[in-house]
């Protein structure tokens, strides 16, 4: 459990707040590359709690600022997205990417004064399929994220998006909470029903692994494990890296290149991105006889888009008509009676209400990476606030290289760490940015 002012620290991210500044510290992905089109639509944004509006503008550069112009505040959505800037409709006043004021047209000449006016625009980066952008304060922004996946050319990997109506943290909590796997998603399932031949059968018949969580360079880390064949243990390992990101064990070790963004809209609201290299063997996901696993077939179906501030990457089943949820289903073929994994993880996460409370739970030892998780972030925030100590990652990037999430077999009488190394020396690197850690024994 954490207290309300804890609680409150965790989980709110407006400007000003201990946790904004955190995640203002590093690179962001404000949307999708794709979302913007050259002179096309300027497009309603929704970061940190921060109303913002993005464009592209006649080069293909893209401006991310605030929305109210800096004349008498009308929103830049309305704006004329025209000739390399934004101009407002109001009164005509012209913006570029950089917020420069570049056009005043209803002042007269001698009067104008347009170089001492600059739109609160922040520092953009387009990479790897997002707009990246900057909203700290740093003057000479910090690093890109390093992540291998973040890094592989469009063709090389897959983004899923979608939104959450639930805090941002709240989301993050479901990626890196292990046991509800067995539940939530194969709670029916046994392990006669699952290939003999996959070292997920250990998971499916053990649903209350003991676990290892740890504090790393980059965040936290965890392993799940349960005994496998004599002499060894199935591992399931995965990451927090700050400030949002997480590294699931969906899967195989040795090719799961693979992360999840979580990111804040506002304190209610997350847009979630899911990011898989195209060649990652898939999870676990079909009965022996090739069928899907009852209940985990995907069913993802998008609302349309709208212009309003929580009007991008919605989905279909909702709140609102609790997720569909079939309860003869639930009684004869799935645990949830609710289809699809996205669509059990979004319901789970977003039941607890928008920002959970988290003073009335009671956490269990199944639950311990959740707790070093949340230390590791207020501790971070604390030391931002009373000391200025940088966050980790913001200045060393390189550091992430170490992290991968997956599951493998190892020998018992194998430390977890050192297992953990061992099997990084091997697994898949497609740009070769793994890396290749020193083994302990040696
Ligand atoms: S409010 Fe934008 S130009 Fe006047
Ligand atoms: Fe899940």
């Amino acid at each position: 459990m954490l207290t309300a002012a804890a609680n409150e620290m965790l989980t709110h991210t407006g400007p000003g707040t201990p946790m904004g500044n955190l995640v203002r510290e590093y690179w962001i992905p404000a949307c999708l590359s794709s979302e913007l089109k050259a002179d096309g639509e300027p497009m309603r944004l929704l970061l940190l709690g921060e109303q913002l509006i993005a464009f592209r503008d006649t080069d293909g550069r893209v401006g991310i600022m605030e929305h109210r112009c800096p004349h008498r505040c009308a929103s830049l959505f309305f704006g004329r997205n025209e000739e390399g800037g934004l101009r407002c409709v109001y009164h005509g006043w012209k913006f570029d990417v950089e917020g420069n004021c570049t056009d005043m047209p209803n002042v007269p000449a001698a009067q104008d004064f347009k170089h001492r006016i600059k739109a609160k625009a922040y520092r953009v980066v387009e990479r790897a399929g997002f707009i990246w952008t900057y909203m700290g304060t740093r003057e000479q922004a910090p690093p890109l994220p390093a992540l291998e996946v973040l890094n592989l050319p469009e063709d090389q990997k897959t983004i899923r998006v979608h939104q959450r109506e639930c805090n941002w943290f709240q989301s993050l909590e479901g990626d890196i909470d292990t046991s509800h796997f067995g539940f939530l998603h194969i709670g029916g399932l046994k392990m006669e029903d699952v290939s003999p031949d996959t070292i997920h059968k250990w998971g499916v018949g053990d649903r209350a692994p003991d676990y290892k969580a740890t504090e790393t360079d980059w965040g936290t880390m965890y392993a799940a494990y349960r005994p496998a064949d004599a002499g060894d243990l199935y591992y399931r390992f995965a990451h927090f890296m700050f400030p949002f990101i997480t590294l699931t064990p969906n899967g195989f070790f040795e090719d799961q290149v693979a992360c999840t963004l979580n990111v804040p809209m506002d304190d209610t609201h997350t847009m979630v991105y899911n990011l898989t290299w195209v060649k990652k063997t898939a999870p676990l996901q079909t009965l022996k006889n090739g069928d899907w696993i009852p209940g985990l077939e995907p069913d993802t179906e998008y609302l349309p888009n709208t212009n309003d501030w929580h009007g991008r990457h919605r989905l279909v089943a909702r709140r609102e008509n609790d997720y569909f949820i079939d309860r003869q289903a639930q009684k004869h073929e799935s645990y949830t009676g609710i289809q699809g994994i996205g669509r059990q993880d979004q319901a789970a996460v977003e039941c607890m209400g928008e920002i959970v409370d988290r003073s009335l739970e009671h956490l269990a030892p199944s639950d311990r990476m959740i707790a070093i998780t949340r230390k590791r972030l207020l501790e971070a925030c604390q030391k931002l606030m009373s000391d200025k100590v940088v966050p980790p990652l913001v200045d060393n990037q390189d550091l992430c290289r170490g992290a991968r999430g997956g599951a493998f077999v190892a020998p018992e009488k194998q430390d977890w760490l050192d297992a953990y190394a061992d099997k990084l020396q091997t697994a898949l690197s497609p740009l070769g940015l793994l890396n290749r850690l020193p083994l302990a024994a040696e």
